[in-house]
């Protein structure tokens, strides 16, 4: 089973090497074995080779049986030109493997409800997916670009997308409210946007082959409140690219830190990508401060979905479950009264409590 470690930029290779630790436990003692090669992404990539996604790099990771992600990009190469963009080189990997449903599980663990800024009451019992579309939308669309007109300087994006694009994410949402409360929300601004109009038309016409799931439609803006004040109204929300982006950093919260929130991008048949849902974070990057959780987790996901390794991905969230409860935390999530890890030797506590629970 060969598995692309693709790790990138700033916390990205931090967080990944504590994943890759959790694979290795896994491996231990005559377990699956993983051959986990490195290539280079991002701003990494494009200061090394002149590209974020070098050829060597896309064809090695379409080859793999699963992509394991670290983080891209960083402020600097931001507002560059697309081709010299850290996050660029993602963008066009995710395209390229039409890895077009990116789910993305917002689980408020118990053992960290007192983690959150948000109120116990509020956040307890919170169990929600958010797929995201993640091929298309206006990250994709065309025309783009910039220009000067009449001596002003203006800039253009387009929002598209097709009714193929859409049926396809709607159905992978119903698919996966029906293993789990049978709820899908469908989130768009069909109030002002004409993609959102069809985006909602193709949801009412995919339903009808989903009669076991309520299917229930609300606004981007109301859900950005909703997902705060009553998140466990929640099971699947379906929604574009740029909206999914922009609710799954605000539902981390509920799980008290973006660096819990790992994210499982597929496309039903080919390789899958496993990334933590944050960034690069500069701030923390290099000290030791990143929280590896979300890592490890993704790494979980990818031993779920791409690997089949169902028992073995249960086994690496239980462990974390239990570092949480023995009072292990970073900095992101700690608490009062419990005991604080940096990265290194949170991976490294993982990966004793994987070992411990293969006994
Ligand atoms: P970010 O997610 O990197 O950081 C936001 C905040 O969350 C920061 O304060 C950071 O310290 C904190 N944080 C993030 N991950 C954490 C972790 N694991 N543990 C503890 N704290 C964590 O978002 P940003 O600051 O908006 O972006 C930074 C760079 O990363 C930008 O260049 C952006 O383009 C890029 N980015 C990449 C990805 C990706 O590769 N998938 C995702 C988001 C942003
Ligand atoms: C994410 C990130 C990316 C996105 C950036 C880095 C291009 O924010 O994966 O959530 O916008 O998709
Ligand atoms: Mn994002």
């Amino acid at each position: 089973m060969k598995i692309a470690v693709l790790a990138g930029d700033g916390i990205g290779p931090e967080v990944t090497a504590q994943a890759v630790k959790a694979l290795r436990a896994i491996s231990a003692n005559n377990g699956p074995q993983f051959e986990m090669a490195e290539a280079p992404i991002g701003d990494a990539a494009f200061n090394q080779h002149g590209d974020p996604l070098p050829p060597s790099t896309a064809e090695m990771a379409a080859k793999a049986d699963a992509i394991l992600f670290g983080a891209a990009g960083t402020y600097e190469s931001d507002l560059r030109p697309a081709e010299q963009r850290g996050g660029h080189g993602l963008l066009r990997l995710r395209k390229q493997l039409d890895l077009y449903a990116n789910f993305r599980p917002v689980f408020a663990f118990p053992e960290l409800l007192g983690a959150s800024s948000l109120k116990r009451e509020a956040i307890e019992g919170v169990d929600l997916v958010v797929l995201r579309e993640l091929t298309s939308d206006i990250y994709f669309g065309t025309p783009r670009g910039r220009g000067v007109e009449n001596g002003q300087r203006h800039a253009w994006n387009t929002m598209r997308y097709t009714e193929a694009e859409v049926a396809r994410v709607m159905r992978a949402g119903f698919e996966a409210a029906r293993k789990r409360r049978r709820q899908l929300c469908s989130v768009d601004k069909a109030n002002v946007l004409e993609t959102s109009q069809l985006w909602r038309e193709v949801a009412i016409e995919v339903a009808r082959d989903y009669p076991d799931v309520e299917l229930r439609h609300e606004y981007v803006d109301a859900v950005s409140m909703h997902l705060i004040r009553r998140p466990r109204d929640f099971d699947v929300i379906v929604t574009g690219n740029i909206f999914g982006d922009i609710l799954s950093d605000a539902a981390a919260m509920l799980t008290g830190s973006i660096g819990m929130l790992p994210s499982a991008s597929l496309n039903g048949e080919g390789v899958g990508l496993f990334e933590p849902v944050h960034g690069s974070a500069p701030d923390i990057a290099g000290k030791d401060l990143a929280n590896p959780l979300a890592s490890i987790l993704s790494a979980a996901l990818l031993l779920r979905h791409s690997l089949k390794l169902e028992a073995e991905a249960a086994l690496m969230e239980k462990a974390v479950r239990q570092v949480l409860a023995e009072g292990y935390r970073t900095g992101d999530i700690m608490e009062e009264g419990a005991t604080r890890l940096g990265t290194e030797a949170m991976g490294d506590a993982v990966a004793q409590a994987i070992l411990k629970l293969k006994g």
